[in-house]
């Protein structure tokens, strides 16, 4: 006789049927060095022949962009409130998965995105102390069940980082830029305290290494936790 599947069961093989591609974020404070990381990670997945897509949050699509910036460039964004800001980043994320991430993950692409989820859990829930509950509801909301495979925080002390920011400035800084010292310790401490309590997902790098020592502790990751 035919065996009978729940429909719980098939439902989670088709999604893991559709679901063939891999989602990496990246995230640590600014200056932390995501990007030039980011570009590496990708150059090296396609030299083994996977296909890749880079992305960035906020951001990464047309009206992710307009969100982008009216939270970080706006002249007036010093008044918007901390659950308008956490909002836009949601909004932002939410066209995100779907017009980009989630179809490039049925494709079987590599997606690797410049801050996600975790952003908001960190500069919003713990640096700007909105309650994580809600945080935590609002990024399911936003994202449904496309949540990362793994993600990379790269962890540089506050003092670099901000020096980091200073030295880049070409103009003025960002809004986000402006926040003081005391904000960017909560950040560095928020990746930490998550890192340590989903160990599983996450993988925390030494970023004041050498660029091509924490390329190489990426990579050996990537391959060993997702077999690529
Ligand atoms: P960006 O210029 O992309 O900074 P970086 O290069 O460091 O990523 O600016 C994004 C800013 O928005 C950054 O300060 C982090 C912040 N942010 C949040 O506060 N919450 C979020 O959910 C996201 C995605 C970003």
């Amino acid at each position: 006789m035919k065996k009978k599947t729940s429909p719980a069961r098939s439902s989670s093989r088709r999604k893991a049927a559709a679901r063939r591609g891999i989602l990496i974020s990246f995230e640590g404070s600014e200056g932390s060095g995501k990007s030039t990381q980011i570009a590496y990670l990708a150059g090296q997945l396609q030299q083994i022949g996977r296909e890749v897509l880079s992305t960035r949050e906020p951001g990464g699509t047309e009206i992710g962009e307009q969100v982008r910036n009216l939270i970080v460039h706006n002249s007036k964004g010093d008044e918007m409130c901390a659950e308008t800001e956490l909002l836009l980043f949601a909004a932002s994320r939410a066209q995100l998965v779907r017009e980009v991430i989630a179809p490039n993950l049925m494709k079987g692409v590599v997606v690797l995105c410049d801050r996600y989820i975790d952003s908001s859990t960190v500069y919003q829930g713990v640096a700007r102390n909105l309650s994580l509950d809600p945080i935590q509801q609002i990024n399911r909301f936003a994202v449904g069940d496309v949540l990362p495979d793994l993600t990379i925080v790269l962890d540089v002390p506050t003092s670099v980082s901000l020096a980091r920011i200073r030295q880049r400035a070409s103009d003025l800084p960002d809004r986000m830029e402006r926040e003081n010292i005391q904000f960017y310790k909560k950040v560095r401490d928020g990746y930490l305290v998550l890192a340590r309590s989903l160990p599983r997902r996450f993988f925390v790098v030494d970023g004041t290494l050498p660029e091509e020592k924490v390329r190489k502790l990426i990579w050996d990751e990537v391959r060993k936790r997702l077999g690529v």
